[in-house]
């Protein structure tokens, strides 16, 4: 299957992968970029060049060996054929160490000298940099990528999260990468942003005379933002006590979607008036009220994983409410929650709307209990759905309603072969110069500093079972309305 050829191309690209050795280069980067390849999506010339210290290092031989069996594991579509031969020619190894990156740079000059094949009217190589690699690396990486002369050509560069851990960590994360780069050319990836039903909250919200109306405070008595996971921690013990449930999930892709939810109707959707309109969401969010609006839960059995230091204080499921102070959403509570070894795995959004009085349907207190009526839950887990949850007359003598609901599913109504995964939309975007689906430092730093609070005085963890929606405390935070997810 190829994509339709109006879709815009890169430049021919030179793109390294730091981290190439690491999980998330295996699950979803390379089989990510095989996928892109497969779909022609990627420049008509291009390298992909693993990268790592020079302790991690292999052969470039090897690299295609591993890259193949990460492909065979996590792909969607499997390693075979000339397609993947053409594919893996494509593919070589280049250590670099911030005192020496010189195999990389060899290996990044040779694969562009390659690209550009010498002739007068070849267009020109761009360079991307996919920073895949814990956070305590990335200052000596980026440095490196300046003092070697690899960030210069117009080199653009992709940060995983997490951005930070607090206020002060994020601005001296972003100071160390501006150093090197400017903003233009520093695209943070979140991943929820490429997901296909996280960009259609766009459409649906802005491109639709029958949603846009009522999306504000005037019709809206709340909004849940849920993302729980049946995953435990699944052997990350030293990355997921250090981190939790709150940073590793709400700082950055909960955060994210509610930017979405919430903003205001951009002049374009063009980088700077949609990055724009976020950032000034982020600036009405008011700080966390630790006391009242913060749940946190550590789930039965954490204690016991390899791995996780005794009497850990991690919170492994955090609930909170937040509210954005500005004209659209005064008054108007938003309610996060996610966490590990939960009830479900999904990923939703609830808009909760105003009930009309409804004294004229005598029944309507048995027939249809109060909560999951009057409700838009857009759910953004791959491929993605939408639902509205309302009442209407049961069939019979007498007026009585049930609650119903009519679905949007998107793998029924569109073509979804078409769809890529967060990760691959994301590299495109960034391979094309679009930050429009990146996080922007200024915004970064605001979400981390309305969650000094947290940070500084966390309530304790309190116990829940496995399986379940997490502690009692969650259903109290959300009262009166409910869960939509429970
Ligand atoms: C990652 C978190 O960023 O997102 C993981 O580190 C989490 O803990 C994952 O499981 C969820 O992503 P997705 O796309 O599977 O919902």
């Amino acid at each position: 299957m190829s994509h339709p050829s109006h879709y815009p191309k890169p430049d021919p690209h030179v793109i390294v992968l730091f981290g190439a050795t690491g999980d998330l280069a295996k699950r979803k980067l390379i089989p990510g970029l095989f996928h892109l390849y497969a779909t022609g999506l990627l420049p008509d010339k291009f390298r992909v060049i693993g990268s790592a210290p020079q302790e991690f290092a292999m052969s470039s031989a090897d690299f295609v060996k591993h890259a193949h069996d990460s492909v065979q594991q996590f792909g969607s579509i499997k390693p075979s054929g000339a397609e993947w031969d053409k594919f893996a020619e494509r593919l070589s190894f280049g250590a670099a160490d911030p005192d020496d990156p010189s195999p990389l740079v060899k290996e990044v000059e040779a694969a562009e000298k390659a690209l550009a094949g010498g002739s007068k009217s070849a267009k020109r190589v761009g360079r991307l940099f996919h920073l895949a690699i814990p956070p305590s690396a990335f200052a000596s990486v980026v440095g490196m990528l300046g003092s070697s002369g690899l960030a210069g050509n117009d080199a653009h560069v992709i940060v995983e999260k997490p951005f930070g851990v607090d206020l002060a960590s994020a601005q001296s994360l972003n100071a160390a990468i501006h150093d090197v780069f400017d903003e233009s050319r520093i695209f943070r990836i979140d991943h929820f942003l490429g997901k296909e039903s996280v960009d259609n909250i766009l459409a649906f919200r802005f491109a639709n005379g029958l949603f846009e109306p009522i999306w504000n405070r005037q019709h809206i008595k709340y909004v849940q933002i849920d993302v729980p996971e049946t995953l435990s921690i699944e052997g990350r013990a030293a990355f997921y006590d250090a981190t939790g449930a709150y940073r590793d999930m709400v700082v950055t892709h909960l955060f994210q979607v509610l930017g979405f939810i919430a903003m205001e109707p951009p002049m374009s959707l063009a980088a700077k008036p949609l990055r724009d309109e976020k950032g000034k969401v982020f600036d009405a969010l008011k700080p966390i009220d630790v006391r009242h609006d913060v749940v946190r839960g550590q789930y039965k059995g954490y204690l016991d994983e390899k791995g996780v230091p005794a009497g850990s204080d991690t919170e492994t499921m955090i609930a909170l409410k937040v509210e954005v102070e500005n004209w659209r959403w005064h008054g108007v509570p938003f309610y996060l929650r996610s966490g590990k070894a939960m009830g479900q795995s999904r990923h939703t959004v609830t808009l909760g709307f105003s009930q009309p009085p409804l004294k004229m349907f005598r029944h309507h207190r048995e027939d249809a209990p109060m909560g999951r009526v009057n409700e838009i839950v857009i759910d953004f887990a791959d491929p993605g759905a939408i639902s509205v949850h309302f009442m209407a007359k049961k069939p019979g003598p007498e007026m009585t309603l049930g609650a119903t609901n009519m679905e949007f599913r998107y793998d029924e109504s569109f073509t979804s072969a078409n769809a890529l995964e967060g990760y691959e939309r994301l590299i495109l975007l960034a391979m094309l110069g679009d930050q429009s689906l990146f996080a922007r430092s200024d915004g970064i730093e605001r979400v981390w500093e309305i969650s000094q609070p947290l940070l500084d005085n966390p309530p304790p963890v309190q116990p829940y079972d496995k399986g379940s929606w997490g502690p009692e405390a969650v259903d109290k935070l959300i009262r009166p309305y409910h869960w939509h997810l429970r």
